[in-house]
């Protein structure tokens, strides 16, 4: 019997000790676990995405959080070719107008998702002068240049480095714009720098240098619908501009050269206002954009990146939060979207299906002295930062 009974207890005690040496073991393994989770919480893939009609080979790459949020950058335009992120159920959708080939990029579309450059928005005529010397640009928005002209940054292959380092996945795109594309002048280097963060934020970073004095003003121009379902328009979205003045237009969209009061006019998004509420009233600026296609001045211009914007969609509880160190940001309602453009899964994107909310200097800004300048000099560093950041309430 006390044979057995101490039989029986060294068989406890070396059961209780093989038990507390796995036990010790699975914690190790589970803090191993933690650690490659911790390291690995962001990840950055790259895969071939086929080749342009100029034969050039293009990549995309796909930036993954662990919250939901996943970004695909192609280096044709550095163009986001998907954006999704989660619903309030936790349901991740995409919330990016975008096409599901190369080819469709590659035709005229309305800069879907795509880096423009040399300079967003609109130049007078095509033209300005730097130390008494016009530049006359390629035109391509009747009389004026539009978004860098007709082959912008948007249409360049840009080479790529890729990085992952702890909670972020990065993005670094590289483009030289030669002297004189499109216009231009000066040899320009050009790094925008995408960065997905853990937070369901994405940050780009543009940087820039010259050897000739020239101007830039570089900006994204992703098309949201938050909603997640592209057969939706944008009306119903709240949207907040944290903007006191508007950089009025005349009927081709170029400043008049005067700011004036958002106050009492359509214009205010101080306050969470949806679009439709007064998209379609009588106004004279709204007409002459077909809707909204105006450059705010934002305010708190001294304080550098801030908050400067956001929209919110409802139904599905995303909200979009922009912040940047720009003076300006031109929210774009889709109003020339005109179902003529495949969706990426059949059907066609339709009038006001989609947002754009481009951070930027002011339009024509190299013809208009009052406005913040837009020249940069050789030796300096031209750096500015925008985020979306995405949640749900
Ligand atoms: C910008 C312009 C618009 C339009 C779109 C693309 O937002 O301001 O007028 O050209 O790009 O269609």
């Amino acid at each position: 019997m006390n044979v057995l009974k101490r039989c029986i207890y060294g068989f406890s005690i070396l059961s209780l000790a093989l038990i507390s040496v796995q036990c010790k073991g699975n914690q190790k393994e589970e803090k191993q676990e933690n650690t490659t989770q911790k390291m690995d919480s962001v990840s950055i893939e790259k895969k071939e995405y086929g080749t342009t009609p100029k034969g050039q080979k293009v990549d995309v790459y796909t930036l993954k959080n662990q919250k939901g949020m996943e970004v695909n950058i192609m280096t044709y335009g550095g163009i986001i070719t998907s954006l999704k992120v989660p619903n309030k159920a936790g349901v991740s959708e995409e919330v990016a107008i975008g096409f599901n080939n190369l080819e469709q990029y590659t035709k005229p579309n309305p800069y879907f998702g795509a880096l423009i450059g040399r300079f967003g928005n609109r130049i007078a005529k095509g033209k300005f002068t730097i130390d008494g010397k016009e530049y006359q640009l390629a035109k391509n928005n009747g009389a004026n240049a539009l978004h860098g002209g007709p082959e912008g940054f948007h249409r360049k292959v840009w080479t790529a480095e890729e990085a992952k380092g702890g909670d972020v996945a990065i993005l670094k795109l590289k483009y030289v714009s030669k002297d004189m594309e499109e216009g231009y002048p000066g040899n320009l280097t050009v790094f925008v720098t995408y960065t997905l963060n853990n937070d369901n934020s994405l940050d780009v970073l543009y940087e820039a240098t010259t050897d000739k004095k020239t101007v830039v003003n570089l900006t994204q121009h992703s098309y949201f619908n938050l909603s997640g379902d592209f057969t939706k328009t944008i009306l119903g979205d709240e949207i907040v501009i944290d903007a006191d003045k508007l950089v009025p237009v005349d009927a081709d969209l170029i400043p008049t050269g005067k700011l004036t009061d958002v106050a009492n006019t359509p214009f205010d998004f101080r306050k969470p206002k949806v679009i439709e509420k007064d998209i379609n009233v009588k106004d004279d600026q709204l007409k002459k954009g077909l809707g909204y296609d105006h450059c705010w001045v934002l305010n708190n211009q001294d304080k550098g990146y801030r908050f400067v914007a956001s929209a919110y969609n409802a139904p599905s509880g995303r909200l979009l939060e922009v912040y940047s160190d720009q003076p300006g940001i031109q929210l774009y309602t889709g109003n020339f979207l005109d179902g003529t453009l495949p969706m990426r899964n059949g059907g066609t994107y339709a009038h006001r299906t989609g947002l754009c909310l481009e951070t930027q200097h002011y339009p024509d800004s190299p013809n208009q002295k009052d406005f913040p300048t837009t020249v940069l000099n050789p030796g300096e560093n031209y750096k500015t930062k925008t985020t979306f950041k995405f949640s749900v309430k």
